[in-house]
């Protein structure tokens, strides 16, 4: 039995990883778990799974959720750094699985990474903002960073018994999102609800707003990276509406290998956790008379700037893609609670990595205060713009 710990279990990934292991029992227990503040959904997961420990983000929350428990319940309910610190660092758990959004996981991450646990890697931003520590680390203690981003799982599937240097490109391929086909002017009005509806993923709020603006992908670029050591430049990405090709690597010979399925997280999910094994992780089959035909489209750069300014900022690196990461969590927020528009997302992006200094190959503690630093900028610049 393989021993996982999970962190953000109480998300869309962390919710699909229990499923997972719900069809998968006799492979899998769980020994830890950690959650934000969904103290409903956390205790839910410990009555069915029975971790050692729990953490959630405060003292009060840790209280009310251990009220809410069984007296007999055994799992020790914790909080706060320390609570993740312990969640992420088990000794019980061979694999921890990322999966809290945004730049919360880096510590988390890093720690399950110090502690010589195997990460299934879905909190994309760890990699954005510290990926020269997070490899370098991994290749120290050798652990394994799976990913389980469908499109990085694609290209790690693709790139399978294949040398490093017969890559000649990878293709990360995209949705478009909701706004794909919008005017500039029609983006100019939409409202969070409308970039809440993805077409084809249901994902946590941040990554669908991403994907909306493409800032996700742009995201991506930076992750895969990190995940097969490339130059930005060998990074493509196509809009395929469809998400049933989940991207692909082209070699010097000509030859393209891609990797397809439905879109459904339990597929790269159950691929990280069972590496280099398989294991059912779905109901759904790929039906290609019904996908048929598949097509394929340039991303406009004029409609979704946040696809340069990633790739720019992942260009450039130091702490550039810091700033990058910590300025769109703070305009994701803004734009969800409707203090700017959907347009202005890039706006203050870019305006924040203008005024930014950048440290090239930054430590831990670097990494962490250009993000506290782009995220006090960013507040700021919301607060100058005339919405
Ligand atoms: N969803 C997808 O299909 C998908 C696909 C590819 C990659 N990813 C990546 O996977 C990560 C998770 O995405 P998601 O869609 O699952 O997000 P989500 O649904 O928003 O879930 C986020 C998780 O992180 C926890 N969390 C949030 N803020 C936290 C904080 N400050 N400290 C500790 N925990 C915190 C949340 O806890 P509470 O809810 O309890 O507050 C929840 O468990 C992201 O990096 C995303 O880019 C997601």
């Amino acid at each position: 039995m393989k021993k996982l710990s999970i962190l953000g279990s109480t998300g869309s990934i962390g919710v699909n990883t229990l499923d997972v292991v719900s069809k998968n029992r006799m492979q899998f227990c769980v020994v830890a778990l950690a959650a934000g503040r969904n103290i409903d959904l956390l205790k839910t997961q410990i009555e069915q799974f029975n971790p050692l420990i729990a953490a959630v983000m405060d003292e009060t929350l840790a209280v009310r959720l251990r009220e809410s428990l069984p007296p007999d319940s055994k799992t020790e309910i914790l909080w706060g750094a320390a609570g993740y610190r312990a969640v992420a660092r088990i000794g019980d758990a061979e694999m921890v699985v990322s999966a809290m959004v945004g730049s919360a996981g880096l510590v988390p991450t890093l720690e399950a990474i110090d502690a010589g646990k195997h990460i299934a890697l879905a909190n994309k931003e760890t990699l954005v903002a510290a990926g020269h520590l997070v490899v370098e680390k991994a290749r120290e203690k050798k652990v394994r960073l799976l990913p389980v981003d469908s499109e990085h799982s694609a290209v790690f599937q693709c790139l399978n018994g294949q040398r490093e240097q017969d890559v000649r490109r990878i293709v990360l391929t995209a949705s478009g999102g909701p706004f794909r086909t919008f005017s500039r002017a029609q983006m100019e009005k939409v409202t969070p609800a409308d970039a809440l509806r993805h077409p084809n993923w249901e994902m946590g709020r941040k990554i669908t707003i991403d994907s909306a603006s493409m800032m996700n992908k742009g995201l991506e670029i930076i992750e895969a990276k990190w995940h097969f050591n490339l130059e930005i430049d060998n990074i493509d990405v196509l809009v395929h509406p469809k998400s049933v090709i989940h991207s692909m690597v082209e070699f010097v010979d000509g030859s393209v290998i891609a990797q397809l399925g439905i879109p459904d997280m339990r597929i790269p999910i159950a691929y990280a956790l069972s590496f280099p094994a398989r294991m059912p992780a779905h109901d759904g089959f790929l039906d290609f008379l019904k996908v048929s035909p598949l097509e394929f489209f340039e991303p406009d750069p004029d409609r979704f700037p946040c696809l340069k300014l990633a790739r720019d900022a992942g260009r450039a690196g130091g702490t550039l893609p810091v700033v990058l990461n910590g300025s769109n969590e703070v305009a994701v927020e803004a734009f969800l609670e409707g203090k700017i528009k959907f347009t202005q997302m890039p706006v203050v992006i870019a305006e924040t990595l203008s005024r930014h200094r950048s440290f090239s190959s930054p430590p831990l503690e670097e990494i962490l205060a250009a993000d506290r630093w782009s995220r006090r900028e960013a507040t700021n610049i919301i607060k100058e713009i005339k919405h």
